[in-house]
């Protein structure tokens, strides 16, 4: 068993399979793109299987892959089939923009993926296409149907909230009426984005929108649900929940480490400390070498609070 600084156990392992995204998202990204990592500097997917397997063994029993947008690195539902047949138990899911999953829903599934989260910040086209610079909703709404027509489950849909541009909950609360899927509401984390920070809203205020709409009752968390809270409209199929890293302090439960798409493992979102694991898959070290990496870096893991205002890098590069 995997344990950190603060004797949390570790458990789940998110691991970025690239930095490139096909949109653009306000909060995420910058208006000119960023500069892209080259071939050589991610890791294959041999890479990432076998630190996955080193992982795996030491008893993560969950993993989540991630990007950018990982669809749009070639061969994804491939790793995830390798994945899957390596370590069976393993809870494996996607956090995905949806606008490439239509077309790979289908292969992912049966390659061995269970469950996805799929992010859509707006169910309003223009709203849509504003804060992704250009993202076609149709695309993302079809990616999302595919997900619950292929039987992945559950089916998580997240929306990161901004003042005065996507502070709208009716059209959320409807989907979540509607269809089972469990909307997330999650504070914008204005240290590691690309917005202005005033942009922030609470997850109590979208709460309150949400009240005004109809009584909310509390609701059992979905499979594999993290640190967020869940809520529905009774008789609704699915539910509404809310991340809150900003208002609430969520370290404290934190089980997770991450690793970058150019193979830096990262005890925590924020912080700066991160080995590099990279350099030690290539230099030939053993399965015992990068289980010692992977305890030390743990064992460094802090708070979170003392790197939150002042993460080391942006979100597209680790993943969230
Ligand atoms: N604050 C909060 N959430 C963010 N995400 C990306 N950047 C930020 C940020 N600055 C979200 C994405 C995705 C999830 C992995 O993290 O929208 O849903
Ligand atoms: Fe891409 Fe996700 Fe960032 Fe939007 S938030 S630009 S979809 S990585």
């Amino acid at each position: 068993m995997l344990k950190d600084s603060r004797a949390r156990r570790i458990d789940y392992l998110r691991v970025s399979v690239t930095d490139r995204c096909n949109l653009r998202c306000i909060y995420c990204m910058p208006p000119g793109g960023v500069p892209r990592l080259s071939h050589e500097e991610i890791l294959t997917y041999e890479e990432i299987l076998r630190f996955v397997g080193v992982a795996a063994r030491a008893g993560i029993g969950k993993v989540r892959l991630t990007g950018g947008e990982p669809l749009v690195r070639k061969g994804l539902p491939c790793l995830v089939g390798e994945l899957a047949s390596r370590h069976p138990n393993l809870d494996l899911s996607l956090t995905t923009n949806g606008t490439l999953l239509a077309e790979h829903a289908g292969e992912l599934r049966r390659a061995g993926l269970r469950r996805v989260n799929i992010s859509i910040d707006s169910l309003d086209r223009e709203k849509y296409r504003m804060i992704t610079r250009g993202g076609e909703l149709n695309r993302a709404l079809e990616g999302l149907e595919a997900a619950l027509e292929e039987g992945l489950d559950p089916v998580k849909v997240n929306v990161v909230t901004l003042k005065h541009v996507n502070e709208e909950v009716e059209g959320f609360a409807e989907l979540a009426w509607r269809l089972p899927v469990h909307v997330r509401f999650i504070e914008y984390m204005s240290p590691c984005g690309a917005c202005d920070p005033d942009l922030y809203v609470s997850s109590e205020s979208i709460r309150k929108k949400l009240e005004a709409l109809g009584p909310l009752e509390e609701a059992p968390p979905p499979p594999g649900a993290g640190p967020a809270v869940y809520f529905r409209f009774p008789g609704a199929r699915g539910t509404l929940g809310f991340i809150s890293p900003v208002s609430s302090h969520i370290c404290g439960n934190c089980n997770r480490m991450r690793l970058t798409a150019d193979g830096m493992l990262k005890s925590c979102l924020f912080s700066p400390e991160e080995v590099d694991i990279k350099s030690l898959l290539r230099s030939g070290a053993s399965e015992g070498d990068i289980l010692e990496s992977i305890r030390s870096c743990l064992g460094r893991k802090g708070s979170g609070r003392e790197w939150a205002a002042n993460p080391s890098r942006a979100m597209f590069q680790v993943g969230g």
